[in-house]
């Protein structure tokens, strides 16, 4: 039910972010027979939810488990994520009849479009009676006394910008700071620090690198081309894909090592995952002797690459002529090949934000801060960032659902 005023300015729960996390929080909240408002600044709920997946929304990954998300606390998640899987949530797109399929390691994929998930969290909504308000930014919120010793049943107290509400239960699910365009501010992050409780440090996740000009002009013209590598950075690997474009590197092993990058450090890209290059070089030199260094390089890297390795770093020449000295240079350049980042993209184009309201501020059942009664964080504001591949909605949903059986 998506209405321009409300029929009632006190609410059981008011929830800031009409994102994935507030959406479900809202269902589930309103599921308990809860009076529910749902706020949200932008013109429409779920925006990145439309722009996720490439427009088919990534909405989970069958492998979720905890080792997929970061933290400073590697043990909080573990509670949602354990009461709501994955499992529950492809029972909720089949209850729906969205229809969907696995693309890779897991991830599932609307095969439609992402509207397909907005519509089906609005009409859960809808049929919990929960009320949706969108160009409706919170403000000037008041935090009430605990309910125990509060003379109002509804002891907090928000603006919007047509009227004030109060409540008994307040969610902030209002994201981080990634794709500012779509209405991100850090609002959350403000208001926690307000209340003295610590956020600890943000930064830019699952994004592109950048690379200094001089790096830049050794790798001109290799934009567009991807790489099937491990990429590893500060003791995390992962085997996918890396994209070389006109800034620096992209692809999904970019940008899940990015997460754990840190400045001034190298990313380690294998690019020959899984072979050992010196002995794949002997074995070719007795069954092909006149094959080029770069042609076999090739085979692997791409022609482009292949060749721009062999202009940079090596020499091409039939693999007889290689010694044991040419075969070394070659391992050394490719397993791995170290990159020094000059920087990421940042927020601008960053998938997730990195860190947020400290998790042990907050009770890992209900996502209620531990000195606050009544206010919970809920979703990215939180320090939990999923790996990319559908994780993070699988932790919008999990907290969700945890602080809308009890708020
Ligand atoms: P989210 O940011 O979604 O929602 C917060 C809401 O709060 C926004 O609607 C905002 O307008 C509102 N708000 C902010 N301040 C407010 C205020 N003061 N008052 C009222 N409202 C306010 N993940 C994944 O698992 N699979 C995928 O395929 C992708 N793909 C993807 C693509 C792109 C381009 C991006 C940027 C991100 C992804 N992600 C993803 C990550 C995923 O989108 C992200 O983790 C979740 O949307 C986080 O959900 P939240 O509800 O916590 O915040």
């Amino acid at each position: 039910m998506t209405v321009t005023t409300p029929e009632n300015r006190e609410f059981d729960v008011v929830i800031i972010g009409a994102g994935a996390a507030g959406l479900m929080c809202a269902a589930v909240a309103g599921a308990r027979g809860r009076r529910v408002l749902l706020l949200d600044s932008a013109n429409k709920v779920g925006k990145k939810i439309l722009m996720s997946g490439g427009g088919r929304c990534n909405f989970t990954n069958m492998h979720s488990t905890s080792d997929n998300f970061i933290s400073a606390n590697p043990h909080f998640a573990k509670s949602a994520l354990s009461r709501y899987t994955p499992w529950d949530f492809i029972a909720l797109v089949e209850k729906h009849g969205v229809p969907y399929h696995e693309k890779k390691l897991g991830q599932l994929f609307c095969d439609r479009s992402s509207k397909d998930i907005v519509r089906l969290l609005l009409d859960e909504c809808d049929a919990m009676g929960v009320q949706v308000l969108t160009h409706s930014p919170a403000s000037n919120i008041q935090l009430g006394a605990p309910l125990s010793q509060a003379a109002s049943r509804s002891p907090h107290r928000l603006q919007t910008p047509r009227f004030s509400v109060s409540c008994e239960s307040l969610v902030i699910a209002s994201g981080g700071y990634s794709i500012p365009t779509l209405g991100s501010t850090g609002f959350g992050f403000d208001f926690a620090r307000s209340l003295g409780i610590p956020v600890l440090p943000t930064r830019a996740g699952l994004v592109p690198v950048t690379l200094e000009p001089k790096q830049l002009r050794k790798l001109q013209g290799l934009a567009g081309v991807s790489v099937d590598t491990v990429t590893a950075a500060s003791g995390a690997a992962f085997r996918e894909n890396i994209l070389f474009t006109h800034k620096g590197l992209s692809g999904p092993a970019i940008l899940q090592a990015s997460s754990y990058w840190q400045p001034g450090e190298a990313l380690e890209i294998d690019l020959f995952p899984g072979l050992d290059l010196a002995e794949h070089i002997h074995t070719m030199q007795h069954q092909r002797p006149k094959l080029e260094l770069k042609n076999l390089l090739g085979e692997q890297l791409t022609k482009r690459v292949a060749q721009r390795w062999c202009d940079l770093w090596l020499e091409s020449k039939p693999l007889e002529q290689l010694g044991k000295d040419d075969i070394q240079r070659v391992v050394s350049a490719c397993k791995p090949w170290k990159v020094w980042p000059a920087g990421t993209e940042g927020y601008r184009t960053a998938e997730v934000t990195l860190g947020g309201v400290d998790t042990n501020a907050l009770s890992s059942k209900t996502m209620e801060a531990r000195n606050h009664p009544g206010l919970y964080f809920i979703g990215e504001v939180v320090d939990v960032t999923g790996h990319l591949g559908g994780h993070n909605f699988q932790w919008a949903w999990a907290s969700g659902q945890a602080a809308g059986e009890r708020a």
